[in-house]
């Protein structure tokens, strides 16, 4: 069966597909920050193995790396994310949490995309889906706002279309997700759907992901979304 390694695999979106996978069968790599307090990660079923990893801790993520040497991983999934204080104006933003959000959001996802990249070129389906958000998406920006979390998610997708291009002569395919509004903690209990609908959408997003569709920011039903 495939592997999948997820980062932010304790809650929310990253503990769903957690779930998903492993209820299909797949070697599931469910990374998060503090294995022992991970809970519901750990009450997965199926052939599950849970690993500490801390995005930011670029040490940690190489070392996981040689630990994982010569294993494919068939889909990796950038989750781990963070959205920093809300609320903020341009009058009071807080630029010591934009730079801890823009290490999680935008930086994090390529140190362990390029840590990893040579497990993906071994697997068989050569896939790294990173989770952005509309909010990242420039042309959808109506209502202003927001400054810390849509910079960082514009930023990766402006890195992951860079790394589709550099991972397109190994055969691997990098994309960018929109979840879609998601009732996690991140998206509060006003959310437009739930964690099973939205991961469900977008495991068969990836299922169906083509050559051609390297590079793409795409919603959680496979639809384009604008730069
Ligand atoms: N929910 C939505 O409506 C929505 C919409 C658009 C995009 N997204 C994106 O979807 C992804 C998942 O969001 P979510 O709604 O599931 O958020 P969530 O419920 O807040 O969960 C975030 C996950 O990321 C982990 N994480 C944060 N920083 C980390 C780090 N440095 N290293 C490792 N793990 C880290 C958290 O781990 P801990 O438990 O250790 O804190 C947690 O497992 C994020 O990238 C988010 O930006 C979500």
């Amino acid at each position: 069966m495939p592997t999948v390694l997820i980062t932010g695999a304790s809650r929310g979106l990253g503990l769903e597909f957690a779930r998903q996978y492993a209820d299909d069968g797949w070697s599931v790599i469910a990374s998060c920050r503090q294995p022992k307090k991970a809970k519901s990660l750990n009450a997965v079923a199926g052939d599950v193995t849970v690993m500490a990893l801390d995005v930011d801790d670029l040490a940690k993520v190489k070392a996981l790396a040689r630990k994982l040497k010569g294993r494919g991983i068939d889909v990796l999934i950038n989750n781990a994310g963070i959205y920093g204080p809300k609320g903020l104006t341009r009058d009071n933003v807080d630029y010591d949490a934009w730079g801890r959000v823009f290490r999680t959001n935008a930086m994090s996802p390529l140190a362990v995309s390029a840590a990893f990249a040579a497990n993906v070129a071994q697997g068989r389906q050569k896939k790294i889906v990173t989770l952005s958000s509309i909010m990242g998406s420039i042309d959808s920006n109506t209502d202003g706002k927001k400054y810390i979390y849509r910079s960082s998610k514009a930023a990766v997708n402006a890195v992951m279309k860079s790394l589709s291009l550099d991972l397109a002569a190994k055969g691997i395919k990098v994309v960018m997700l929109h979840p879609g509004w998601v009732r996690t903690d991140m998206g509060g209990p006003k959310g437009a759907i739930d964690a099973a609908q939205s991961v469900t959408g977008m495991r068969a997003v990836i299922a169906g992901l083509k050559k051609s569709d390297s590079g793409r920011f795409l919603n959680y039903e496979g639809t384009e979304i604008p730069w």
